[in-house]
């Protein structure tokens, strides 16, 4: 298969690259803007075409999308707490860019796949959100990406376009931008860093393996139904603090690291997803949280070539404003 595959430098994008050519000898193009967590380097151990380009960009997305059988949609800015300093990037991406791929895709007359997020559903005291639960986002960066959900699923709708649509929860593993929770506590864990902890830490996350998700918005792709909606949640969950706890027994580090810092405004409490209709499908997660974690700690151990430069670059300056203090 022929895959466009927009926001393919980023985190999961690029995990999904690797999966697609690896594991089923896909031919992929990948369209990013290469924001600040877009990084050729995630990709430069796997076979691709790269088209440096936007997705709200017309004419980027008219030539990348030529050919290609499939587009499956992780293009975004992704980080919470960016989404509550600066706003508009996610407004511009995720509405803009989101119409002007189904624009494309509908006049290419391809299937189209978004990756959202749990995070549409808002936060859930017990049990686990279903895809019929309501869309109550809580921050900008949910709230945007909810709104893209519901206009790829208008283009079902209202013109016939074959859409697909894959909720992930938490995910974590290698190639992740250290602003997010598990790669910057093992990075400062490393370097005697402070652990910066948001409230009281007791936030629960279903977390979800990066390959794991990979392969299920493949599996997806391949057997979704078009119209739909799918959860793809991972098969643990865990508080914050917990996370933590465990990135310092894996990195023999110091408790006294840890420091409890002013939550984040809007900061949803527990996020948890039924994935009952995707294992239906016939996907299941196979990494849990126990070995997933040690494979992560391992990979930001050895991949030092990898963070190095972010972290002595724009990473440095936006963990200053965000946390009030310098990195090591
Ligand atoms: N990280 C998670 O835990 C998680 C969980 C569930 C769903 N998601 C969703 O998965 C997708 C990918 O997330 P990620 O964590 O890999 O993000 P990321 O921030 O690591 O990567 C985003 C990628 O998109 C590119 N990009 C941003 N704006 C663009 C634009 N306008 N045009 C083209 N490219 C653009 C960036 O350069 C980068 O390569 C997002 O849609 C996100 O909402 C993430």
């Amino acid at each position: 298969m022929r895959l466009l595959v927009c926001g393919g430098a980023g985190f999961i994008g690029s995990n999904f690259v690797r999966v697609r050519v690896r594991d089923h000898g896909d031919d992929v193009v990948v369209l990013d803007k290469l924001t600040y967590a877009g990084r050729r380097e995630n990709l430069e151990d796997v076979e691709h075409e790269f088209v440096h380009g936007a997705i709200e960009d017309p004419r980027a997305v008219t030539e990348a999308i030529r050919g290609a059988d499939a587009v499956v949609n992780f293009a975004a800015e992704t980080h919470v707490d960016r989404s509550i300093a600066e706003p508009d990037a996610f407004v511009r991406t995720h509405a803009l860019g989101t119409y002007v791929l189904l624009e494309s895709a509908r006049a290419a007359r391809v299937r189209l796949l978004q990756v959202s997020t749990d995070e549409v559903y808002g936060s859930i005291a017990e049990g686990s959100f279903t895809e019929r639960s309501p869309l109550q986002p809580s921050s900008p960066y949910s709230a945007t990406k909810a709104g893209a959900d519901l206009l790829v699923s208008s283009y079902c709708e209202t013109f016939g376009l074959e859409t697909l649509i894959c909720r992930g929860s938490n995910n974590y593993g290698p190639y992740q931008y250290p602003e997010k929770l598990i790669p910057l506590m093992i990075l400062n864990a490393l370097h005697g860093d402070p652990l910066p902890v948001y409230g009281d830490g007791l936030n629960v996350r279903n977390w979800l393996y990066v390959e794991d998700f990979a392969r299920g918005i493949g599996h997806v792709l391949e057997h979704g139904a078009p119209g739909e909606v799918y959860n793809v949640g991972g098969p643990d969950e865990s508080t914050n603090i917990e996370v933590v706890r465990r990135i310092i027994e894996l990195t023999g580090a110091d408790e006294s690291l840890i420091e409890y810092v002013t939550d984040r405004p809007g900061h949803d409490r527990r996020y948890s997803l039924g994935s009952e209709k995707v294992r239906a499908l016939g996907w299941e997660p196979e990494v849990r949280f126990a070995e997933g974690i040690e494979r992560t700690v391992d990979w930001y151990r050895e991949r030092r070539d990898w963070w190095e430069p972010i972290r002595s670059g724009e990473y440095r300056a936006f963990y200053e404003r965000q946390y009030g203090r310098a990195l090591s």
